[in-house]
């Protein structure tokens, strides 16, 4: 497993073989979410591994704003490969 850490968040994330590339967590700290932090540790991220498709579970521990989450996924270019799990996630991939 991969991690970058920065002062206001992280990202973990696998890389496999076949070049597909698995998010494991984008978390901000909470003092700093909504301030464009976590759009731009994303966009970074996807800048960076230009020809790799890139495999992430949307969750959110409070089901309400999955939709928000899905949101925010979308506008990076993700679509959703699934519905909804039991624990509130739904698979999401970003082709390239
Ligand atoms: C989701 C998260 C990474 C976004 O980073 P951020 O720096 O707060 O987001 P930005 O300021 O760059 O962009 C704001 C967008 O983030 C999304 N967002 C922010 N807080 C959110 C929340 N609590 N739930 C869902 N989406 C959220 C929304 O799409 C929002 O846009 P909107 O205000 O138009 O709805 C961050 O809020 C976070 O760490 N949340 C808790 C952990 C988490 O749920 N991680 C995702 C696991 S898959």
């Amino acid at each position: 497993m991969h991690l970058i850490k920065t002062g206001y968040g992280r990202l973990t994330y696998y890389a496999w073989e076949n070049g597909t590339i698995v998010i494991d967590v984008i978390e901000i700290l909470p003092e700093f979410r909504n301030k464009g932090y976590g759009s731009h540790m994303l966009k970074t991220f996807i800048e960076d591994h230009p020809k790799q498709n890139i495999n992430l579970t949307a969750s959110t521990l409070r089901g309400s704003t999955i939709n928000r989450l899905i949101k925010f996924y979308e506008s990076f270019g993700f679509i959703k490969t699934g519905k909804v799990d039991s624990v509130g996630g739904i698979d999401m991939m970003r082709w390239i």
